[in-house]
């Protein structure tokens, strides 16, 4: 049974500018998925719209035969940037992603439940950062942030969790070892999880399915095997380069001459 599913979902912020054209699919539950495209194809408005934070213009989005209305407490996101509150620990981070599950009042008290704190800690455990757990997050590095902002959405005891660019902003080994941490959590728990990459080396060794996203369009869809230099360079050039221009470096130069791209490429560890 699909866990996600998208029916000719279309996506139009003003005249001129169709995100998504008419885009169907569907993933399973349990399933590792990572979106790829060159900066502006449509990717995070598809996990917006997959978060209930947009409304698709035309079509329809279902979350385990539900069609989406609002944002869900079900769907766990991790931005590019972490959004930690930077006085409190790690583990007080963590514990915040019970917020949508306790209501806002008792959270705001500090009433959290024992279980909850259970919850915080072995999402702490599965991100790698137990013995941080005291550490307070402005002390903490880019990599172990974003590990927090995974735990805190673990925490939130998610079906899907969505990924836009959690690793953008780090360096190579940083980005793996969080997207090592996002794949593990994701086994463990049996999460059906998409993430937007665009280190395409990093997104290789860590998808089970890719989808290829140009022009608010998918033009491919298969796993590592099927992901050859042709295809993609047809989803971040539209055609084959004859494989000279395939992004297969550090983060900063996998899109090539994708200028956005290596922008966020940058930036600190
Ligand atoms: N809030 C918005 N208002 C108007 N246009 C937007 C908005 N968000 C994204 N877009 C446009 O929609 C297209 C897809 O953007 P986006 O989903 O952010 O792509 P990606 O994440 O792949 O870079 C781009 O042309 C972008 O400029
Ligand atoms: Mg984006």
């Amino acid at each position: 049974m699909p866990t996600i599913e998208f029916e000719n979902v279309t996506k139009i912020y003003d005249e001129n500018t169709v995100a998504l054209d008419d885009v169907s699919f569907t993933i399973s539950e349990g399933e590792f998925v990572i979106l790829l495209g060159p900066s502006g194809a449509g990717k995070s408005t598809m996990l917006r719209v997959l978060n209930g934070l947009t409304d698709p213009t035309e079509g329809t989005v279902r979350i385990g035969n539900r069609e989406i209305q609002g944002n869900r407490s079900e769907v766990g996101m991790v931005f590019q940037e972490h959004y930690l509150i930077e006085s409190k620990t790690a583990f007080g981070n963590a514990l915040s992603g019970a917020l949508s599950r306790n209501g806002l009042l008792r959270s705001a008290l500090g009433m959290h439940a024992e279980p909850d704190k259970v919850t915080a800690l072995e999402a702490l455990q599965t991100v790698g950062l137990l013995d941080e757990a005291a550490q307070r997050a402005e002390s903490m590095s880019g990599g172990q942030k974003q590990r927090v902002g995974i735990a805190r959405a673990l925490v939130q005891e998610p079906e899907i969790v969505l990924a836009d660019e959690p690793v953008a902003s780090l360096d190579p080994k940083a980005a793996r070892d969080v997207m090592r941490y996002l794949k593990k959590a994701a086994t463990a728990q049996d999460l059906t999880t998409v993430t937007s990459l665009h280190q395409v080396n990093i997104a290789r060794e860590f998808g089970d399915r890719f989808l290829g996203i140009r022009d608010g369009e998918v033009i491919f869809d298969g796993d590592a095997d099927d992901l050859t230099m042709d295809e993609m360079d047809r989803i971040y050039y539209g055609e084959a380069q004859g494989g000279k221009t395939v992004p297969t470096g550090s983060p900063s130069d996998d899109l090539g001459g994708d200028a956005d791209a290596a922008a966020d490429g940058g930036g600190r560890a």
